[in-house]
């Protein structure tokens, strides 16, 4: 309960690092047993070598259930491993040059577009218009689906995602615990029924569900017409072949296919958006290295020809992009914290020493079946004792100074926003050429400050990071800026 009430998110658990160390016994759900993590070997062992012995809890099955149903992020076990097999593809390296131009033709029309808003008021909420490129892009590179958000069009299903992520971070009541409580408790075949629960969380998770069934039933119908589709190996070329593949380690139930498509557009949309709009925040917030950022841009386009866009290769060749990218994830962790549950005793390892009621240290935690662990990625992201003394401080130099690393989990710069091992984000690739291009098209057309009266804080919420104005927390996420087009 202490770190769903902080108002600070983040500042208890790094409290806890400096007094315990990187792992840390607390009590959870009724005085259940749990372990907070955070040490660099402990989370390797849980989520990259022994992933078997720690699912995901069965609360979490709960509230996933109701939320997207069968997709990725929700099963387990043999089910996730087909599932993660059957899309893979669809996110290789092969794809990125595509996402490369589609992002960059979308990102050129939002840059248009703030421009035109910017006329009237150079202040602007940047998250408003990173959402609208993240959905589009999703749509379009995802689902070949058009959904005109940046061009205008009212997209409900946009809204749908933001009110079941907000009930779902801020408002989960006593019945939400009592039904994660039973579902931790009752057999895993329970979850499905808990998951119908009437709460405020299930109502708004189960809304969200429909509707985004509802439209990826009429993506489908679509696909499923066009015989042509099956032969691509994006998202719905390879759901529409699987959804009548003769092999059994190929097929997916229609249900299956739907939640796939319900979890993209849930994964992909806010974590992005939000991750985009903060970095924008933090380089208008540092204007030597918006001004380094720029010209590294700038000396890239200039050795094109006129108007031609960056490729994937060109983005991988500007250093202090990247950097400024690993910085702003690893600063800016979206979600915070996962869940784990200990199915068999079992003995985790620790990089660091952590010390005992009794004042001794140990290097390896022994936890019992039942046992939750609640991995913080974000108390991860600013151990000093991995990324120096100045952990908690904007740096983004520290990945091109020669420094080293005390570590090597996470997929991408040893951050772990997005997650580690076989249940790792499955669209980090996406989500880092989506940053890519859209931060070079940003530092590229206009230079970004700070609104003097105002100042980004990160809103507390269950299991991510809700990026808001300080002493406007109750308007909800937004990321404001002053925006100036150079001409
Ligand atoms: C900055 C952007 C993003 C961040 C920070 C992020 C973060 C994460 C994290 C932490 C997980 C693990 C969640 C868990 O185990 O509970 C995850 C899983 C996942 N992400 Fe992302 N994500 C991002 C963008 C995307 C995009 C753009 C897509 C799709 C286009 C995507 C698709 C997925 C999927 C399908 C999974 C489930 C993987 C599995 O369980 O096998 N994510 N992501």
């Amino acid at each position: 309960m202490q770190l769903l009430q902080q108002t600070a998110p983040g500042e208890l658990e790094r409290q806890w690092v400096e007094e315990y160390g990187t792992v840390t016994r607390i009590s959870s759900f009724a005085g259940q047993p749990a372990f907070l993590v955070s040490d660099p070997r402990a989370l390797q062992y849980v989520m990259n070598e022994k992933v078997d012995k720690f699912p995901k809890g069965k609360d979490i099955d709960v509230f996933g259930m109701a939320l997207i149903g069968q997709g990725l992020t929700v099963v387990s076990g043999q089910a996730h491993l087909r599932q993660r097999r059957i899309l893979t593809p669809a996110f290789s390296t092969s794809m990125t040059r595509a996402w490369a131009e589609l992002f960059q033709d979308h990102g050129e029309k939002m840059v248009g577009k703030i421009k035109t808003q910017i006329e009237e008021d150079s202040s602007i909420d940047i998250l408003k218009w990173t959402t609208k490129l993240a959905l589009d892009a999703l749509g379009l590179s995802l689902f070949r689906h058009h959904f005109g958000a940046i061009d205008g069009a009212d997209v409900p299903i946009t809204r749908e995602i933001q009110n079941a992520l907000h009930v779902a971070a801020t408002e989960t009541g006593i019945f939400d615990l009592m039904v994660a409580m039973l579902a931790i408790h009752l057999p895993k075949s329970a979850a499905k029924w808990l998951a119908q629960a009437p709460t405020a969380a299930s109502r708004a998770l189960n809304k969200y569900r429909r509707f985004s069934y509802k439209f990826a039933a009429e993506v489908m119908k679509a696909a499923l017409n066009n015989p042509k589709n099956e032969q691509k190996d994006d998202v719905v070329g390879l759901l529409t072949s699987s959804s009548h593949a003769v092999d059994k380690e190929q097929r997916l139930q229609m249900d299956e296919v739907l939640a796939q498509m319900s979890t993209f557009l849930l994964a992909g949309q806010e974590t992005t958006a939000s991750s985009q709009a903060v970095l924008a925040y933090m380089i208008a917030t540092h204007p030597a290295d918006q001004q380094r950022l720029r010209a590294e841009v700038q000396a890239m386009y200039a050795k094109k020809p006129l108007n031609e866009p960056l490729a994937p290769a060109d983005y991988d060749k500007l250093p202090f992009l990247n950097a400024v990218i690993k910085e702003n994830l690893r600063l800016y962790t979206t979600v915070h914290t996962m869940t784990r549950q200990v199915v068999a005793n079992e003995i985790i390892p620790v990089a660091y020493p952590v010390t005992l009621e009794d004042g001794s240290k140990t290097s390896t935690i022994p936890v019992k079946k039942g046992d939750r662990l609640l991995l913080s990625l974000q108390t991860y992201n600013r151990l000093p004792s991995v990324w120096g003394e100045d952990a908690a401080e904007w740096n983004p130099n520290r990945f091109l100074d020669g420094r080293p690393i005390d570590s090597n989990i996470g997929l991408f710069g040893n951050v772990m926003t997005f997650s580690s091992g076989v249940r790792g984000c499955l669209g980090w690739k996406f989500a880092i050429i989506e940053l890519q291009v859209t931060t070079a098209l940003l530092v590229k057309n206009f230079e970004l400050s700070a609104i003097p009266t105002e100042r980004m804080k990160l809103l507390t919420s269950n299991f991510f990071l809700i990026p808001g104005v300080e002493g406007k927390e109750e308007e909800g996420s937004q990321v404001r800026l002053r925006c100036k087009t150079i001409d």
